[in-house]
């Protein structure tokens, strides 16, 4: 029977990618907990009305791109081509915004969906990880998101973005500005592409932003934005500028930045970074102000500033420069046992190990060794313990150190503790960020206050060996010694 292929542009995210992906966005959820941000999630489907009334219907995602159908009870839906519309929903249908404590602050991550070309760094299914802060807003709004996103990139690993800024004004002015370009374009209507010819009906400041080369050229002589930004536009223009440059930020104007979203006003802004490759993944993320989509949605008049990062760019540009090698999982070790009798044998010590957070897998069925050292290395692991007849009948188990090629053998009753050493495991292992520097075995409660120690429960092992001298251990193997302390 034939194969059935991924549809055209998704693809599937496998293993240490899956994990990449789930890094970059933990890690942009981090900063934005700092920034005082919590989660909001939205369903992946929404009433198609939202879109069209909140992206717009006059804009190519509307248009053209989203994946809109109708459900079994003849519901007009569309998959979610954009995170924002779906958070303000939220905030209007749960009435978030009647509080005192504005701006609110919500932050989402998940897949995307437009209908668009799959080219490079570009998808009909992606995901995106964005920020909403909604109140009464003010320049200070604007600059908070930003430095947001710029925070997360870096941490992320990036070096040098490029932010680029404009103002889109208000709608009034906006509105001035359209007729300029309607005006501007009247003499080329023929000249420009199929997609212009509507744009310019509906939308023209699109016009701008479009891609075919003989447009590109004539947005290039088309009345520019500065032209018609109030006293004000410009003031906040440079204020956020300014800031950002205060704050080493590299950060252009950019006029013909116009965005694809019909919500914008004020502020908008785009984050760009090119590799050493060369390779252009398009922009890395983008947001801005939005001053009436709130209203327009059926809420009350608060304004809004978002920003949203397209993962799959992320991930491209930070894998290609190896930055994501740290999110890759290796096993510790690989048990490689022959026979039955081993293989039980094999299976009680892989459960010991793993109770103590050894990452571990055995054979379940005879192989040869030259396949299971190959699929040892494979996964990444530092040892291989050998479970054979021999092994079995002296109590033993075969550990050999896949790098230097060294054999050991240790007895049962001591490879749990032996591996542990050798893999430098202590009680820490699960939690290492805690620098506490006792040495306590697990059962010890010590006094670092990472919170994730057992009290003593002490049927003790430690035979009297801890020397932590901090926990709060009365069992007579510790009590004696750290007396004697
Ligand atoms: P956007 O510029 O349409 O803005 O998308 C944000 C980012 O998502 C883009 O910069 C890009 O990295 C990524 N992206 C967009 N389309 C694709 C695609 N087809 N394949 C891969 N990545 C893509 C928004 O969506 C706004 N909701 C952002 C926002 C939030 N504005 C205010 N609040």
């Amino acid at each position: 029977m034939a194969s059935i292929n991924s549809p055209k542009g998704t693809h599937d995210l496998i293993s240490n990618e899956a994990r990449a992906y789930k890094y970059i966005s933990d890690i942009c959820e981090e900063v934005a907990t700092l920034y005082g941000f919590n989660p909001l999630h939205t369903p992946i489907f929404e009433a198609n009305e939202l879109f069209a009334r909140g992206v717009g219907d006059a804009t190519d995602i509307v248009r053209k791109e989203m994946y809109v159908f109708k459900d079994k009870g003849n519901r007009l839906m569309a998959l979610r081509p954009e995170g924002t519309a779906g958070v303000i929903r939220s905030i209007i249908a749960n009435k978030l915004y009647a509080t005192n404590d504005l701006p609110l602050r919500y932050y989402y991550s998940g897949p995307m969906f437009r209908y668009e070309r799959p080219q490079l760094g570009r998808y009909r299914q992606f995901h995106q990880f964005g920020v909403e802060s909604v109140g009464i807003g003010g320049v200070y709004d604007d600059l908070e998101v930003i430095l947001l996103a710029v925070h997360a990139l870096q941490a992320l690993g990036f070096e040098t973005i490029t932010t680029r800024i404009n103002s889109l004004s208000t709608r009034e002015t906006r509105e001035k500005y359209k007729e300029a370009l309607k005006e501007y374009y009247k003499e080329h209507l023929n000249e420009v592409c199929g997609d212009c010819k509507v744009r310019y009906e509906q939308n023209p400041l699109r016009m701008l932003d479009c891609k075919v080369e003989h447009d590109v050229e004539l947005a290039k002589k088309a009345p520019k934005i500065t032209d018609f930004l109030t006293e004000n536009d410009k003031k906040d223009l440079e204020f956020v500028k300014n800031a950002l440059l205060g704050f080493n930020i590299e950060t252009t104007i950019d006029f013909s930045l116009v965005r694809g979203l019909d919500y914008y006003s004020g502020i908008v802004f785009e984050f760009e970074y090119l590799p050493p490759s060369g390779k252009n993944y398009g922009a890395i993320g983008g947001g801005g102000r939005y001053d009436k989509l709130v209203n327009d949605l059926g809420g009350p008049a608060l304004e809004g500033v978002g920003f949203a990062f397209g993962i799959e760019r992320l991930f491209h540009i930070l894998n290609e420069e190896g930055k994501l090698e740290h999110t890759n999982v290796k096993d510790d070790l690989l048990i490689i046992s022959v026979g039955d009798t081993a293989r039980f044998d094999a299976y009680s010590l892989l459960t010991s190990l793993r109770t103590h957070g050894v990452r571990a897998t055995t054979n379940f069925s005879d192989k040869s060794f030259k396949s299971l050292f190959k699929i040892a290395e494979l996964r990444g692991a530092k040892y291989a313990l050998i479970i054979g007849e021999n092994e079995v009948n002296n109590q033993v188990v075969s550990v050999r150190d896949l790098e230097s090629q060294s054999q050991v053998e240790v007895p049962y009753q001591e490879i749990v503790n032996y591996i542990l050493e050798k893999l430098g495991f202590n009680h820490h292992h699960h939690h290492e960020e805690c620098d506490c520097d006792c040495e306590g075995h697990e059962h010890h409660k010590c006094k670092c206050e990472c919170d994730e120690h057992d009290e003593c429960t002490c049927d003790c092992e430690c035979d009297g060996e801890c020397t932590c001298g901090e926990c709060n251990c009365t069992c007579p193997e510790c009590s004696p010694k750290k007396k004697e302390e």
